[in-house]
């Protein structure tokens, strides 16, 4: 059986293109089924590209997380997926969201966690003048980036690096790992055991 999968972005989607292009290979054992965002974000014409289904949960047009993550959980529930990652979407996702699909999120992020959580993690491991940083893969709990972590890789700081530098390396070992963590729980050699179910 194949796994099915929704992306979450808001940006680029340079991430989302890689699994795209990873799982429009009819051996790989998930599927892309839609693709959301909570922006237009530039990284939705990926979606397009490949014919796949898209939504757009505009963040500004709701009164709090909570009232924007229950639409957000709607439009999940429609295509009801067996795994969500969030590929650089730039938002917190509400309690009751992360309560309804855990364990079933994942999250890539440009650092080796616990290290630079947040939404700066390649400008702060700059800021902090470290000599290498790294990209990791995670289950999303309620915290900032403290789930289970599944895979994570250490990628160099470069003398002279900018953030922009040092993102643009680290991508594509995010790209990696998603790409083999997402195989892996396709292929049930990684578990991340079962949704609770909805009382
Ligand atoms: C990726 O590096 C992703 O890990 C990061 O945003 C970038 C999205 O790039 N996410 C976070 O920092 C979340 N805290 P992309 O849009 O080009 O795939």
């Amino acid at each position: 059986m194949v796994l099915t999968v929704a992306v979450l972005i808001s940006g680029t989607g340079s991430n989302l293109r890689a699994l795209l292009d990873a799982t429009d290979d009819p051996g790989f054992p998930a599927r892309v089924i839609v693709i959301g965002a909570d922006r237009e974000a530039e990284g939705l014409a990926h979606a397009e590209a490949f014919g796949i289904p898209s939504f757009v949960v505009p963040w500004e047009r709701f009164d709090s997380r909570e009232a924007w993550g229950a639409e957000l959980d709607a439009q999940l529930k429609v295509w009801n997926p067996d795994l969500i990652v969030l590929s650089g979407l730039m938002r917190l996702l509400p309690h009751d969201v992360v309560a309804t699909w855990s364990p079933n999120i994942i999250n890539t992020h440009p650092a080796y966690l616990p290290e630079f959580p947040g939404a700066h993690g390649v400008r702060d491991a700059l800021a902090a003048g470290v000599t290498e940083t790294g990209a990791s893969v995670i289950v999303v709990d309620d915290g900032v980036d403290s789930g289970p972590i599944l895979a994570q890789e250490r990628v160099p700081v470069l003398e002279g690096d900018t953030e922009s530098s040092l993102h643009e390396r680290i991508k594509p070992v995010e790209r990696r790992l998603l790409i083999d963590v997402v195989r892996r729980i396709a292929e049930g050699e990684l578990d991340l055991g079962a949704r609770p179910s909805p009382n």
